[in-house]
């Protein structure tokens, strides 16, 4: 299928960009320099939707005033709405934590859905700060499982930090669920960011473990049909994967401009592959040739 939009100018944001208030597996912080030549341009884009927001960093850079944030993590979501509506209340609650590692465990041991919301948002951030990688891993049973990060001197509650991350998030949905539900009704004017959990490079070095039921080839093949769908209903598309034969095969095929980057892996389950690996950018609009 032909690309549907013109050549895009890059997309530049018209405020000074906020760092996101938690560290994420995956996250795109590392690279937001290297994708900035392939935005779409800002003009006609109504909003701005990213379904597998995670930590949030490309949105915190961009800053639409008019947005969709969505993931199917809904402790993650739930930290999000505390930010953007209770602030001032979870600085305060976040102030009392301390880089302890048997209070660590102790509030690891809690079950987030039996605490208040922002109690609960309050101890994801905690947690989010002080384990290990500032990863996000559930056993079976939903229970966080992530070790102590025996971080020196981890900033548990950085007020400042959360204040300008509540500023941005003012008037911004929220939404908990799998993508193809919350991306559900977009058209025309809506640019879509999709970074899903990557298809893993291999057998072992995977890291799809954010949900219990993780993400695997079917949920794959799944989101590049929805891509297709979004396509026809006149998003605006940028999708990244990791540079594997399975990401290109599923999005080839349609005739999609692509990119290759080289990223550099700032968490792996393993330690291993910690060097640079090739990143798949996959767009429904023309995206510039690379020097
Ligand atoms: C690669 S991370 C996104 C990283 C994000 N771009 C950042 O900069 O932090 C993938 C996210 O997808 C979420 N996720 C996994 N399966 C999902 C699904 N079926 N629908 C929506 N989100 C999902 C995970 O909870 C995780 O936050």
């Amino acid at each position: 299928m032909a690309p549907r939009f013109k050549t895009p100018a890059p997309l530049v944001a018209d405020q000074p960009p906020v760092s996101p208030f938690l560290k994420w597996a995956g996250g795109k912080g590392q690279l937001l320099l290297q994708y900035a030549p392939f935005w779409p341009p800002r003009e006609k884009l109504r909003r701005y939707v990213e379904p597998f927001v995670g930590g949030g960093a490309v949105f915190f850079h961009l800053r639409f005033p008019a947005a969709r944030l969505a993931d199917s993590n809904a402790e993650l979501i739930g930290a999000y709405q505390a930010v953007r509506d209770q602030v001032e209340a979870l600085i305060e609650l976040l102030s009392v934590f301390r880089n302890d590692e048997t209070a660590f465990y102790a509030e690891r041991l809690l079950d987030p859905r039996q605490l208040d919301p922002l109690r609960a948002a309050a101890r994801f951030i905690y947690l989010n700060r002080t384990c290990f990688n500032g990863l996000y891993r559930v056993n079976r049973d939903g229970q966080f499982n992530v070790p102590f990060g025996k971080y020196r001197n981890p900033t548990i509650c950085d007020a400042a930090g959360l204040r300008a991350c509540s500023a941005v998030l003012q008037g911004v949905e929220l939404l908990t669920g799998d993508f193809e539900t919350t991306t559900r009704g977009l058209g025309d004017g809506d640019f879509v960011y999709l970074d899903p959990p990557y298809v893993p490079l291999s057998a072992t070095a995977n890291f799809t473990d954010y949900v219990p039921q993780g993400f695997g080839e079917a949920d794959q093949r799944r989101l590049a049909d929805h891509f297709r769908r979004l396509d026809e209903a006149g998003c605006r598309l940028l999708l990244s994967n990791s540079h594997t034969p399975l990401a290109r095969a599923l999005y080839e095929g349609a005739g999609y401009p692509m990119r290759v980057i080289q990223a550099r892996r700032a968490i792996n389950r393993d330690g291993a592959g910690r060097g640079p690996v090739e990143e798949l950018l996959i767009a429904n609009y023309p995206l510039p040739k690379q020097p």
